[in-house]
């Protein structure tokens, strides 16, 4: 297994993954539709005659080069490396998900395609586009197109992350749109396509007042409608937020508490939730302040809200991919990567068995820390390190051994049969007695030492005697 034991194999996922979202959401699909618009606006303008038709044109188009730069960067880059880096952590999973979803994949690929190719389009034509009004109108048609194609894109992917956490009617039938249609999707979708919308608006005000540095009547207007546009918006995003939560499977709200700020912050899930409201307020409050006062604002002000808006739609794809735990996909396969139907197996012959990649395949007295990390490797370290973030050595520790003294070998071994029912985020465990004993003496071995554990990628991979005969017949 490919591991990082310093940050956590999580984290890589988690890293790129928001980078990406953020870009996606707030530079592609809210942002084109708000910089097609304006473009729009100086067309209008332009067939009338009104030299500010100029001034709508130019701001659209600054607008449109930092999105261009970023996304087909930035935003492609990391896009790429969701694949790369799911892939590494969690290939069963996402084998799974290629499978049931593959005509879905490959159809958003075509479109992903046709959109890079439409953002050259648009960008690289901007300024050929100014010679008539023909060419303009073309041009602004292409911008609305291309916005279509971003929002379509979004809307193929979450089908597919819906599915993650509700896999619906899909376990009984197991048909593609079984699972594309589940029962969070147009949730989902009716939650993200407001957001987008407010994340871009954010980002068109701080770029506006970045480029616009005086106060003008031009500015003015352009302030007015950005700042309307994300007034409109947000109780959009509060409303499917609302409904969203109550779309979320029963269980899987227990988790909400841990969510939001782990286990540390539990208790502070009410507050947290009180100070994200009042910030959200606070938000819409700067809309309105700007709007009134467009003299009193700057760029600074605009950066606090864009801060707001990114830190709400962080927060919800933090509690998202935190809920549907312990399942990677949801009732399917849990986040260890072994599937649920298989369990039963697993408990009664053990896991190293059935693993390929282990060292041994059964535990004795000679193996046992070693095969006891693979166990670990296994059971665990999706979710948890060694020695680096959500270190399992310490929250063993925090649970039985507050001052640091010997963990206590019984209560490890009483908690890790019945673990699912203490914390239900944690998949059950899924080997026999003997591995536990063995994870507990492996955990136990690494309290004073708690050295970094290496993953597949530095060590090469071990295959048990059992596996090579399998392997060689
Ligand atoms: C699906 C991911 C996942 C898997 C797999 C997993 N854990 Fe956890 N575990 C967590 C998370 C998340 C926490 C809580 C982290 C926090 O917020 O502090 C946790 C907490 C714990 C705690 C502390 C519980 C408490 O009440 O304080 C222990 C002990 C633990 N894990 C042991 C294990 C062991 C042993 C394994 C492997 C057999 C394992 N976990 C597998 C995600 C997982």
């Amino acid at each position: 297994m490919f591991h990082m034991d310093f940050f956590g194999d999580r984290m890589l996922i988690a890293v790129i993954a928001i980078v990406h979202v953020i870009i996606n959401h707030a530079l592609a699909v809210g942002f084109l539709p708000i910089v097609t618009l304006m473009e729009y606006r100086g067309y209008k303008l332009k067939k009338l005659g009104d030299a500010e038709s100029e001034k709508w044109d130019e701001l659209g188009y600054k607008l449109m080069f930092f999105a261009f730069v970023i996304t087909t960067s930035i935003g492609a880059l990391t896009g790429v490396g969701i694949w790369f880096s799911t892939a590494l952590v969690s290939p069963a999973s996402i084998g799974s998900l290629i499978r049931v979803f593959f005509s879905a994949w490959f159809f958003e690929w075509v479109i992903f395609m046709l959109e890079v190719i439409f953002i050259m389009i648009y960008f690289l034509t901007w300024k050929k586009s100014r010679v008539d009004i023909k060419s303009k109108r073309n041009h602004v048609r292409v911008g609305a197109v291309l916005s279509g194609f971003s929002w379509l894109t979004m809307a193929i992917i979450v089908g597919i992350l819906g599915f993650m956490m509700d896999t619906g009617s899909w376990t009984q039938n197991k048909t593609l749109l079984d699972g594309f249609f589940n029962p969070i999707y147009l949730v989902q979708l009716a939650f993200r396509t407001p957001m987008a919308f407010v994340m871009g608006g954010a980002v068109a005000l701080f770029l506006t007042l970045y480029h616009l540095k005086k106060h003008t009547e031009f500015r003015t207007k352009v302030l007015r409608n950005l700042n309307l546009w994300m007034f409109l918006w947000t109780p959009h995003v509060f409303a499917a937020g609302i409904y969203y939560y109550y779309k979320i499977p029963e269980l899987m709200l227990g988790n909400i508490t841990v969510a939001i700020g782990t286990q540390a912050f539990q208790n502070w899930y009410d507050s947290f939730l009180y100070s994200l409201l009042a910030l959200i307020i606070v938000s819409m409050l700067v809309n309105i302040w700007t709007v009134l006062k467009p003299k009193w604002t700057s760029k600074y002000l605009m950066l606090f809200t864009l801060f707001i808006v990114l830190f709400t739609m962080g927060t919800f794809e933090r509690v998202r991919e935190f809920i549907r735990k312990p399942y990677v996909l949801e009732e399917y396969m849990y986040s260890n990567q072994l599937r649920v139907e298989d369990y039963s197996k697993y408990k009664q012959d053990g896991i190293l068995v059935h693993a390929v990649y282990a060292k041994y395949s059964v535990v004795t007295d000679l193996n046992k820390i070693e095969a006891g990390k693979d166990v670990f490797m296994i059971a665990c370290s999706r979710c948890h390190t060694v020695a680096g973030v959500n270190s399992v050595v310490n929250k063993f520790e925090n649970l039985f051994s507050p001052n640091g003294e010997p963990l206590d070998k019984t209560k490890m071994q009483q908690y890790i049969p019945v673990m699912e029912k203490a914390r239900y985020f944690m998949p059950p465990f899924p080997g026999n007695n003997a591995e536990a004993d063995a994870l507990v003496d492996f955990i136990i071995s690494e309290q004073y030492s708690r050295n970094y554990i290496n993953g597949a990628q530095s060590t090469g991979v071990d295959i048990s005697k059992q596996q090579s005969e399998v392997l060689k017949n």
